[in-house]
């Protein structure tokens, strides 16, 4: 173990480190190219992809996370619907299947009980246009799709999973793509663009890494805790979800997450000085919006932590922590928010003791239902 983790404490330390390594293997096949081939996803992806009309990511855990953020890049890119179900509920439930819909399974192991099941279940139904996003290439699920992407994180030993979610948001990040250039709705200078942010996105993660001093220190004042909320509007809500995720996992604080404009629909009324909330707030299209949301905590004595970034101009005063995260990325930029939030569970756990890489009473991989 000690040589394999290296300078590393846990593994789940040393696969968020791993993660600018993670991507660039996963996005190697677009390392020099100046436009995307759908044959990435499978030799009859050209085909499927010029005839579906719609897209159901079905995943559990974490994995579903990064279908959700998907969502909202497919829908607002590619301009088709695109619908996230939990498979432990899909599979049981009556749904109104369409045939012309791509049903996208993810998972890092590809071995879960209840997204293979849900896979069989949605096959059942008459879907036959079936993609699995996948980290392990002998798993289960990979042989029974039309389409696959193997993401290439490598093997995922920390029970929460890190790594793994930031590889399947750049594979469902070329999916968005390649759906919106069978869609019609991509410009060649788009296109090209948004290669290139994909190419820089290991470096980028990279200086998200480097803020780890400054998140460790915010660790503290999560410690001694028993409940936090986390906020994030648009394609920032799952990461906010995956941010209170990953806390509840490894450092056992009660963390839930919102859609910051829902706030007071409810989850106000918790709000007092001794629960933080941390707020997802890049400089996108709801940062105003956001930003009075964050006005509505601080007027009740909340305690705010607000990942912005450059262009956000969130000024820290009394009760308002900001850490600015390095560079801004527009559509992408759950993938960099996410690395922050990581590292914010991870140190918190350390502050706390807990057994960071095998969490009580969870499993690395659910095959039982
Ligand atoms: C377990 C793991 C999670 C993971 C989930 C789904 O709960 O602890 O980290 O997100 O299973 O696993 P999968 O392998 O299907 O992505």
């Amino acid at each position: 173990n000690a040589v394999e983790l290296g300078d590393y404490s846990h593994y789940m330390q040393k696969e968020i480190f791993e993660q600018p390594q993670a991507l660039s293997n996963t996005l190697e096949m677009i390392s020099g190219a100046g436009q995307l081939l759908p044959g990435i996803f499978g030799a009859e992806a050209a085909d499927i992809f010029n005839q579906v009309d719609s897209v159901l990511i079905i995943a559990c855990g974490t994995s579903s996370y990064a279908g959700m953020t998907a969502k909202y890049w497919i829908e607002q890119v590619a301009g088709i619907a695109c619908n996230v179900e939990i498979a432990s509920e899909y599979r049981y439930r009556q749904s109104v299947p369409n045939p012309k819909q791509l049903v996208v399974v993810i998972s890092q192991s590809g071995e879960t009980a209840d997204t293979l099941a849900a896979l069989h279940h949605a096959k059942a139904q008459g879907h036959a246009f079936t993609l699995a996003i996948c980290n392990v290439p002998e798993s289960a699920i990979i042989r029974e799709t039309a389409l696959r992407f193997i993401t290439r994180a490598g093997p995922e030993i920390g029970v929460a999973s890190t790594k793994a979610f930031t590889t399947q948001l750049s594979a469902l990040f070329l999916l968005t793509l390649l759906l919106a250039k069978a869609k019609q709705r991509l410009s060649e200078a788009n296109e090209k663009a948004y290669l290139d942010e994909l190419r820089h996105l290991p470096i980028a993660v990279d200086k998200v890494l480097a803020l780890e001093p400054s998140i460790k220190a915010w660790a503290m004042h999560f410690a001694n805790k028993h409940h936090a909320l986390f906020l994030g509007r648009g394609r920032h809500y799952p990461i906010a979800l995956e941010g209170a995720l990953k806390l509840k996992e490894i450092s056992y604080i009660h963390a839930e997450a919102y859609p910051a404009g829902e706030l007071k629909h409810g989850p106000l009324a918790l709000v007092d000085s001794e629960m933080p909330v941390v707020v997802v707030a890049p400089n996108d299209e709801m940062l105003e919006k956001l930003k009075a949301n964050m006005q509505e905590v601080s007027a009740r004595g909340g305690q705010l932590y607000v990942f912005a970034d450059g262009g956000s101009s969130v000024k820290s005063s009394e009760g308002v922590h900001v850490l600015q995260m390095p560079e801004h990325y527009g559509l992408l930029s759950p993938v960099l928010h996410v690395v922050a939030l990581q590292l914010l569970s991870y140190h918190v756990a350390l502050v706390k003791g807990t057994d960071v890489d095998k969490p009580r009473n969870l499993a690395k991989s659910v095959t039982v239902e």
